[in-house]
């Protein structure tokens, strides 16, 4: 019996589309194993990281839970911003990239995703500028606090890395930048990302710049951090992840960075939220904390970079056969994902159906990501080596 209630609820959540793009892909392809049971499926639609953890982490993380049932070591609620000894690692981490921190700017949380989503909480309704095709999650962050949204056009024509320009109203803003790009990527150069920071000084936007793909960077030419560009400091909130870095999809962990000289109608926006973490968030345990440490150890990071060069490889496969298949892609250089033209103009959906009937592979279709996106396909590069492989292979008898 259903039984209706007399409460409010936020009307808002009406406007969004029923279901996140991922679970709508998981219910197609649940549904298209239950007609053909012996189908040999081949993931390679959502980011998920497959390689298993460095042993140098999963070390670090059994030492902590031992310390966890040993009187001296024992530990309650974690700091409520992080504990330092990660701080100052992800400190370090900056200072390779000639970036230098102040340890009250990093706040250590369980991930991008719900970093992204949660800072819309520190602030009001504002206009906000979203490149198409995006993360979904930026989008619908923002249908659900009912703000406006503009999106700014990525396509063939300008490789899918839009810039500022005088379209834009000279008026503040908050701006979503992802680069390395989920969905496409697609990344910044120093002088591109420069223009995105001086068009948020002269209009005095705000850019929240999600960083969580900066470790698979291989041009000198990109910038990892949004902070490597002069004046990034007075203008960004970046945000990052050990998830693919690290392949903490499962354990969460990640940060976000907010300079404490960002002011905001007569408030400290890094005060803010960190009023809003003490009062929202309990922080992340200590043996995941251990485990993000031991990743930014100078072994942790050699261990990491090797699973990415693994990725890596498997990007390289991808490319190379859509390539030779005469097909237009960006992405598969400094990230995980290859965003390809769909053949043959299928639309993305169709050709996502296309790939799980006729190959049993399994992609994202690009018009999850954004209008712009409807024509596109996005692979990723995490799957396994065989995997990838026996999908390429697959794919080369119907494309
Ligand atoms: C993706 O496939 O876009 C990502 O795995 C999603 C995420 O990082 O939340």
């Amino acid at each position: 019996m259903v039984y209706i209630m007399k409460i409010n609820i936020n009307k808002n959540y009406l406007n969004l589309k029923e279901s996140y793009l991922f679970s709508d892909i998981n219910k197609k392809v649940k549904a298209y194993k239950e007609l053909n049971p012996n189908a040999d499926i081949i993931r390679l639609g959502i980011g998920d990281v497959t390689r298993p953890l460095p042993k140098v982490i999963s070390d670090a993380m059994s030492k902590a839970s031992l310390d966890m049932s040993e009187k001296d070591t024992f530990k309650g609620y974690p700091p409520e911003f992080g504990y330092d000894f990660l701080r100052e690692r992800i400190k370090s981490y900056y200072e390779r990239y000639n970036v230098s921190l102040n340890l009250n700017d990093i706040f250590v949380s369980d991930g991008a995703k719900s970093d992204i989503g949660n800072l819309l909480d520190i602030f009001g309704n504002n206009t906000i500028l979203i490149p198409d095709p995006v993360y979904p999650v930026y989008v619908d962050t923002n249908i659900m606090k009912n703000n406006n949204v503009i999106f700014i056009n990525g396509n063939k024509e300008n490789k899918f890395l839009p810039l500022p320009d005088d379209s834009l109203e000279n008026k503040p803003y908050i701006i979503y930048i992802c680069s390395p790009n989920n969905p496409t990527g697609a990344a910044y150069n120093y002088k591109e990302l420069a223009l995105w920071v001086s068009f948020a000084k002269k209009t005095g936007s705000l850019i929240i710049y999600d960083a969580a793909y900066e470790a698979f960077i291989q041009s000198s030419d990109i910038p990892h951090s949004i902070y490597e560009i002069e004046g990034g400091k007075d203008v960004a909130i970046e945000v990052c992840s050990f998830s693919k870095f690290a392949g903490f999809t499962g354990i969460r962990c990640g940060y976000t960075v907010v300079p404490s000289n960002i002011e905001v109608d007569g408030v400290y926006l890094n005060k803010l939220w960190g009023r809003r973490q003490s009062t929202k968030f309990n922080g992340v345990s200590y043996i995941t904390q251990a485990g993000a440490y031991a990743c930014l150890s100078d072994e942790g990071i050699l261990e990491c970079k090797k699973n990415l060069s693994y990725y890596m490889e498997n990007a390289k496969l991808l490319k190379d056969f859509f390539l030779e298949k005469g097909l237009w892609f960006t992405g598969g250089i400094s990230s995980p994902y290859i965003w390809l033209e769909c053949p043959n103009g299928m639309s993305s959906w169709e050709f996502f159906q296309f790939l799980l009937e006729k190959c049993n592979v399994v992609g994202t279709p690009g018009a999850g990501f954004g209008k712009n996106g409807e024509g596109f396909f996005r692979i990723t590069s995490f799957g396994t080596h065989e995997a990838t492989k026996e999908a390429i292979e697959r794919m080369k008898k119907v494309l």
